[in-house]
């Protein structure tokens, strides 16, 4: 090429989530082997049907010739009032300011890509990747991160933050992820309300990515941006892909809080409307049909059963997982995923399923890794089962990530029972 086409900060563009998948792909070839994918959010992979009430009403809205054309460049309209009415605040939201994004993917990467490239946005860690590979890359540096404490059922770390944003003038904004992946922690309101009031003191505007809003166990409450923000300009994420789910429809939206209480806060949001404008719209079909899912009678129970297996899945894996020392784990409170942390995990290899996996495994492991990226292949080269590392969630911490997503009760158990043969020989 004439040119070199690489960005220099294309070097920071990951997302492990999908790249074990790679790997994991090529051991099932050299083995001949079906890896159980324990590394996906998506409970239709993992399983979940979908209800023919559900199919029935998909099957209406293709009927209607309305869903072939462009929506307005916001979003549906009636989708969006559906939106504020249901899910966000009149006292802080109007019907503009609810914006549709082919997945909240989208709406990440808009959101970080029109800031201004010394205008930073903190965010945990561990986090969701998408979040801190898009800031990485907006910003052509590492992100910026503060902690959730495991010693503390993953609460964000407040003074960290405090003492981030005091001493970094660079921070405009603090990415909360609630209730959250991967740690499936809810946070208390209180901790909510002291973030708020750093974005406050300091005039940041806050960015609460609440796509798991309605999957909270049994007895816990989410607290809602919209709820405890007052006057503080924000972004609130939301979208179809774990609650209804259906992530295959790429369709997320962003509910904007307070956008007339700072010009600055505004125009930026306006900037992002127009990035919008430049590609239309977002896909209009799953738009349409949103507001007949929610409002379905159907709904309702769907959800409390699909929540009510993630907790018997937490159970079942929080008793398994007390048993081995090397291992922390705090209950998620809700969504559907498990961190297990590896603690003083060392670099060690695992008994693998063929010589071909073993060479393939010698080759990657010539590369500097993180140990639990290590453990992670030698789990999928022994037990087949792919999980996601903790480090691959920008954390400082080893262990990894499962979901509680398996439909199979059976399947559930043993994989949990071959995790665990894993970690007792590798430790
Ligand atoms: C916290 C969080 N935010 C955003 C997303 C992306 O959602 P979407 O499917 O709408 O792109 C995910 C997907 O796993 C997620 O876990």
């Amino acid at each position: 090429m004439r040119q070199n086409l690489l960005r220099a900060e294309s070097s920071l563009l990951r997302y492990p989530i999908r790249e074990v998948v790679e790997i994991g792909k090529r051991f099932e070839r050299l083995a001949h082997f079906k890896m159980v994918w324990e590394n996906i959010g998506d409970p239709v992979a993992s399983g979940e049907a979908i209800p023919d009430w559900m199919k029935a009403l998909l099957r209406e809205q293709i009927a209607d010739t309305a869903s072939y054309g462009y929506t307005d460049s916001r979003g549906d309209t009636a989708a969006r009032q559906y939106v504020l009415e249901h899910f966000s605040s009149e006292k802080v939201c109007t019907v503009d300011d609810i914006l549709f994004f082919n997945g909240l993917g989208e709406a990440i990467n808009k959101i970080l890509n029109n800031l201004p490239k010394e205008a930073r946005v903190l965010v945990p860690s561990p986090t969701y990747p998408s979040h801190a590979t898009a800031e990485a890359m907006h910003a052509g540096c590492h992100y910026i991160s503060y902690p959730l404490d495991p010693e503390n059922n993953w609460e964000p770390d407040v003074e960290e933050i405090e003492s981030h944003v005091r001493y970094n003038e660079q921070i405009v904004a603090i990415l909360v992820i609630n209730p959250n992946n991967p740690t499936g922690s809810v946070y208390h309101r209180e901790t909510l309300e002291k973030i708020v009031a750093i974005a406050k003191k300091y005039h940041c505007f806050l960015i609460f990515d609440e796509i798991y809003h309605h999957m909270t166990f049994p007895g816990v409450q989410t607290t809602l941006l919209y709820e405890i923000i007052g006057d503080v300009p924000g972004i609130s994420m939301k979208g179809i892909s774990k609650d209804v789910p259906w992530p295959g429809s790429r369709c997320g939206w962003i509910e904007i809080y307070n956008a007339e209480k700072d010009q600055g806060f505004s125009d930026y949001i306006h900037v992002i409307l127009l990035a919008k404008m430049l590609e239309v719209c977002s896909t209009a079909l799953p738009q349409k049909i949103l507001p007949a899912i929610y409002g379905h009678k159907q709904y309702p129970e769907m959800l409390k059963a699909r929540i009510q297996k993630y907790q018997q899945r937490a159970d079942e894996a929080e008793l398994f997982f007390r048993k081995i020392p090397q291992v922390r784990l705090n209950k998620p409170q809700g969504v559907f995923y498990l961190v297990v942390e590896l603690l003083d995990l060392p670099y060690a290899t695992l008994e693998s399923k063929n010589k071909d996996v073993r060479l393939e495994l010698e080759r990657l492991e010539q590369q500097k890794m993180a140990a639990d990226f290590q453990f992670a292949y030698e789990l999928m080269g022994s037990e087949g089962i792919c999980v996601v590392p903790l480090t691959g969630f920008g954390s400082d911490l080893t262990g990894f990530r499962m979901t509680l997503l398996q439909e199979d009760d059976a399947l559930f158990t043993d994989t949990l029972q071959r995790i665990g043969r894993a970690i007792r020989a590798y430790y």
